[in-house]
């Protein structure tokens, strides 16, 4: 079973806990497409529910795909989110923002009632860390914000190069027109302390450890699927 086939797997299972009526936050990434391809197949058979999209990208998909939206303003309490993570720990702490949504992801999240991850075996570690940390900052200041993300990182142990994401010739910009800064870190041994310390640095708008948010993940392997909880 190669990736793609691993993903689709999750998402058909991620679809089983998708009622009637429900609000979804609809994830970013190759996996939460596919999960899109899933549910509009099934809204086209009658399931009615109300999507709200964590990037625009995702929102062209489901109306491409005939996935009713709203936003968040309109839709400000979710029943349940399902998205893909960049990594998985036991605890179900998680990298994401590989994809570049993560504000719009973990504020999505923070709507829902649950929030679901899918995911192919690849993405679970032991320790976060391995794929570099997405750190979302405001434009303004980004110079004096990398000095306090490095003095940070300096003082809880890591180290490891940052580098501001690329697309195409330019940097690349968030949905919300924030910059992104990819942080090399290795091995996240306390990712509570890295995630409000980052919180604190005024112009950090986000940062892609998600902890205390994923209630189930659906880890689709070669041969079985299987979850995790907390
Ligand atoms: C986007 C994300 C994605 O969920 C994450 O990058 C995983 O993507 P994929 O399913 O393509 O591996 O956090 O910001």
């Amino acid at each position: 079973m190669d990736a793609r086939q691993m993903k689709i797997k999750a998402a058909a299972e991620a679809l089983k806990h998708v009622e009637n009526g429900m609000r979804l936050g609809i994830g970013t990434g190759s996996t939460a497409e596919e999960f899109v391809r899933l549910l509009a197949e099934k809204v086209s058979e009658g399931l009615e529910v109300r999507g709200v999209p964590t990037s625009e990208r995702t929102a062209r998909l489901c109306l491409e795909l005939g996935v009713p939206l709203n936003s968040l303003d309109e839709l400000p309490e979710l029943d349940l989110t399902i998205d893909g993570a960049d990594e998985i720990d036991a605890s179900l702490r998680l990298i994401k923002g590989g994809g570049g949504a993560l504000l719009r992801e973990k504020i999505v999240a923070c709507a829902s009632k649950r929030m679901i991850v899918i995911a192919d075996e690849t993405k679970v570690v032991e320790t976060l860390g391995h794929f570099p940390l997405p750190i979302e900052v405001n434009p303004f200041g980004l110079a004096a914000t990398r000095i306090a993300i490095d003095r940070l990182a300096e003082s809880q142990g890591l180290s490891g190069e940052i580098h501001q994401r690329k697309a195409g010739e330019g940097f690349y910009k968030t949905d919300g027109g924030h910059y992104i800064l990819d942080a090399f870190f290795g091995r996240i041994s306390d990712a509570e302390a890295l995630a409000s310390s980052l919180n604190a640095i005024p112009g950090v708008v986000e940062h892609g450890l998600f902890i205390n948010l994923a209630s189930l993940a659906i880890i689709a392997g070669p041969t079985e699927v299987r979850t995790l909880a907390p």
